[in-house]
């Protein structure tokens, strides 16, 4: 029996899954070739409808077996098969929670009708009683926070919506792309693991290709497990993984807006004035524990960071007041 802790494999996941003791996975995050044609180096991504979808019931049902009865199912699909997904999982009984927008925002131009610029990822369980969900973990500044002020807001923000805006898809320029081409980010894989997964739990993906979601399991100390079909997507991943630990995960490592948000919203309720943060290390770490622990991510802020941060908006808010005074004079 093929080890599968911590291991990118390489060979057809139907045929290893299958090989596999069932019921080792907490998740499963599964993101297969769409039927688009894409150009894959082992794969072909052009199958006749039928075959497509008995293939597609075949893996699903592997990756089903292989999650333990309280696990969390994730599966990424394009227009073209989200309904037949769906249909699918209904009838070898996963229960459907949730059925994701990833709206990517840099859609192909077309001429002839509109941009596409979204996919489909669902997400099932197996026991709709029994599931990981760490909803305070994923939380986001909410409208009463962030735009109204409003005290009755709950401190720890709220669940994002099922329309996910905030992941751009992996571009050509990206710092992030691998020279994979059809590349998931990273942050977005974060979201699902930190919520329907803990530390320690063990991570399924039966399309690795670049191994997105093996490397963010890994910086998350989750267990992985992966497979291709290409040998050189196998490498790859392998490599990407080996040199993943430590390093945050990609696309949280700068100031992302969620952040700016909730660093203007934590600075405006905290009401201690830039310069007294600045003198005070005391207070300045107070601020920086707080905000960490509402950001939560993989490689938290320093309180040099958050300082400079807060330094540039000072100084934004400064320049900005004098342009309005300015323009008032006028
Ligand atoms: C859409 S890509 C996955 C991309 C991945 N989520 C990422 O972020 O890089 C699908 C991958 O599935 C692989 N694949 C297709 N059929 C497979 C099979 N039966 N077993 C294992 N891998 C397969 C392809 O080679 C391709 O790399």
């Amino acid at each position: 029996m093929t080890d599968l802790k911590n291991q990118i494999l390489h060979g057809d996941s139907v045929e290893i899954l299958r090989a596999s003791p069932p019921g080792f996975a907490d998740l499963v995050f599964a993101d297969p070739p769409f039927n688009i044609g894409y150009k894959y180096d082992k794969y072909h991504d052009k199958k006749a409808h039928e075959k497509y979808l008995a293939w597609t019931e075949d893996w699903i049902g592997a990756c089903a077996a292989a999650l333990k009865p309280h696990g969390s199912f994730y599966i990424a699909i394009g227009d073209e098969y989200a309904a037949n997904i769906k249909l699918i999982a209904d009838a070898q009984g996963l229960v459907m929670r949730n059925w994701i927008i990833w709206h990517y925002t840099f859609g192909q131009q077309t001429k002839t009708k509109f941009a596409r610029a979204h996919a489909h990822i669902f997400y099932f369980v197996k026991d709709p009683k029994n599931f990981t969900f760490n909803d305070e973990i994923v939380r986001v500044i909410s409208d009463r926070q962030k735009r109204y002020r409003d005290k009755r807001a709950n401190p720890a923000g709220k669940m994002p919506d099922d329309v996910w805006n905030e992941y751009p898809r992996i571009c050509g320029t990206f710092m992030e792309r691998t020279g994979f081409p059809c590349q998931m980010p990273e942050s977005l894989l974060a979201r699902i693991i930190r919520v329907s997964s803990n530390e320690g739990d063990w991570v399924l993906d039966p399309f690795c290709g670049s191994g997105t979601t093996a490397t963010v399991a890994h910086k998350l100390n989750r267990l992985y497990t992966s497979m291709d079909l290409s040998e050189q997507y196998v490498e790859a991943a392998r490599q990407r993984i080996a040199e993943a630990k430590g390093l945050p995960i990609d696309g949280e490592s700068d100031w992302t807006e969620h952040a700016e948000d909730e660093l203007r919203w934590l600075y405006s309720e905290n009401k201690a004035p830039y310069k007294q943060l600045k003198a005070s290390p005391k207070l300045l770490s107070l601020f920086t524990a707080k905000l960490n622990d509402r950001l939560r991510r993989s490689v938290p802020y320093t309180p040099q960071e958050i300082l400079d941060r807060l330094g540039e908006m000072e100084r934004f808010c400064k320049l900005n007041a004098q342009l309005s005074d300015r323009v008032n004079s006028i």
